[in-house]
């Protein structure tokens, strides 16, 4: 007889990074430049783990290191595991008013479809009312199905259909109301 059990993926958690996720980190941030996806926001080649730690944390409890607004920038993990990141504008600017939105997050090409960017979407709108907003933008391609399919399900209302300055190509601009509970 053949028996079928089903498996859930479990639910990620997220915390800031810290010295020991350094391995883990680098490697996620080198597998995903290749597609243009920028993992640990602003580290460069030169950076020293330590020195990208403390302008993270520096910028959590509000510090501002231009050009980054503040922000909390945390991985999601599967146990031991990094499975993505999300980060948390505490404020927006003019590029971020236009395309970049208050919300950013990545799950690992690895770790995807298996429901983690809706548990993590819903953490950064805990973190998000944490940190005083009251509604946040979201942006995302046009053809970014995956994204768009988080976003409406935690409740975003399309503004609008930007061209991204630089690209060129179409962004949809939505608001999260911080108000209602999460779904
Ligand atoms: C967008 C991204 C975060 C989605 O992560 P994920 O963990 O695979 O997403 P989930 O498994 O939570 O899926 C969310 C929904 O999108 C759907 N989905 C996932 N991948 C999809 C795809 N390639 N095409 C269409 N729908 C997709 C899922 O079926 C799910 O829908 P449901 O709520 O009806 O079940 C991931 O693809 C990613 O990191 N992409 C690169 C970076 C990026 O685009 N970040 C967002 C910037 S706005």
């Amino acid at each position: 007889m053949l028996t079928v059990v089903a498996t859930r993926s479990a639910t990620p958690h997220v915390r800031a990074l810290t010295a020991a996720d350094e391995v883990q980190a680098r490697a996620a941030h080198g597998r995903l430049a290749a597609d243009g996806v920028e993992f640990c926001l602003g580290l460069d080649g030169t950076e020293s783990w330590a020195a990208w730690l403390d302008r993270t944390e520096r910028l959590r409890m509000g510090g501002s290191v231009p050009p980054w607004v503040p922000e909390t920038f945390v991985g999601a993990f599967v146990g031991p595991t990094l499975v993505g990141r999300l980060s948390v504008r505490h404020r927006l600017n003019e590029e971020l008013a236009l395309v970049g939105g208050h919300i950013g997050y990545v799950v690992l090409p690895e770790h995807r479809r298996r429901g983690y960017a809706g548990v993590m979407m819903r953490e950064a709108l805990r973190i998000a009312r944490e940190v005083g907003l009251d509604r946040v933008l979201v942006t995302c391609s046009d053809d970014n199905h995956a994204s768009v399919r988080v976003i409406e399900t935690a409740g975003g209302v399309l503004e609008d259909v930007v061209t991204h300055p630089v690209s060129g190509e179409p962004k949809r601009r939505y608001w999260i109301a911080l108000d209602a509970p999460v779904p």
